[in-house]
């Protein structure tokens, strides 16, 4: 067991966990924060992406205990006040999603994305959502919602 504390969504938090956990079982099991999917079991699929110290990060890719003293935001935690985070909203305005099930990771991949390419051609959009899948295929509106997002912030 591991005694670790860190920051989620701006909540600090304690706890006592198994040198196994991983990262997001920990958010999804202990804390409730189902926002945060799994898609896969071999780190492919990019349901499960969160950021870590700001850094997009697949969660099934680290064990909590690693996160020790690390600041989290998870989909839950991108919106303030009721209001949409501009790339969820572009999410919704151009029908980004279909299923749901891989939107959280490819919002949480697309904010990521827009810090380090404020204004991202179609290619490197298509190049940073690399390791994030859709089952639905829904990429081109995915696309669209994150150029319409980059022009909006
Ligand atoms: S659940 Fe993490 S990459 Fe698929
Ligand atoms: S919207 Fe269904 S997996 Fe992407």
């Amino acid at each position: 067991m591991a005694a670790i504390s860190l920051t989620v969504n701006g909540k600090p938090i304690r706890a006592e966990v198994e040198d196994r956990t991983l990262l997001v079982h920990f958010l999804r099991e202990h804390l409730h924060l189902t926002g945060t999917h799994v898609g896969c079991d071999t780190s492919q699929c990019g349901a499960c992406v969160v950021h870590v110290n700001g850094r997009a990060m697949k969660s099934c890719t680290m064990f909590v205990a690693q996160a020790d003293g690390e600041e989290i935001v998870t989909v839950e935690g991108l919106s303030g006040e009721g209001k949409l985070h501009p790339v969820q909203a572009a999410f919704q305005e151009h029908h980004a999603l279909q299923c749901g099930f891989c939107t959280p990771g490819m919002i949480m991949t697309a904010v990521d994305m827009l810090k380090r390419h404020p204004h991202p051609d179609e290619e490197t959009i298509r190049r940073e959502l690399e390791g994030n899948f859709c089952r639905c295929t829904g990429y081109l509106n995915i696309i669209k919602a994150i150029g319409a997002a980059s022009r909006a912030i």
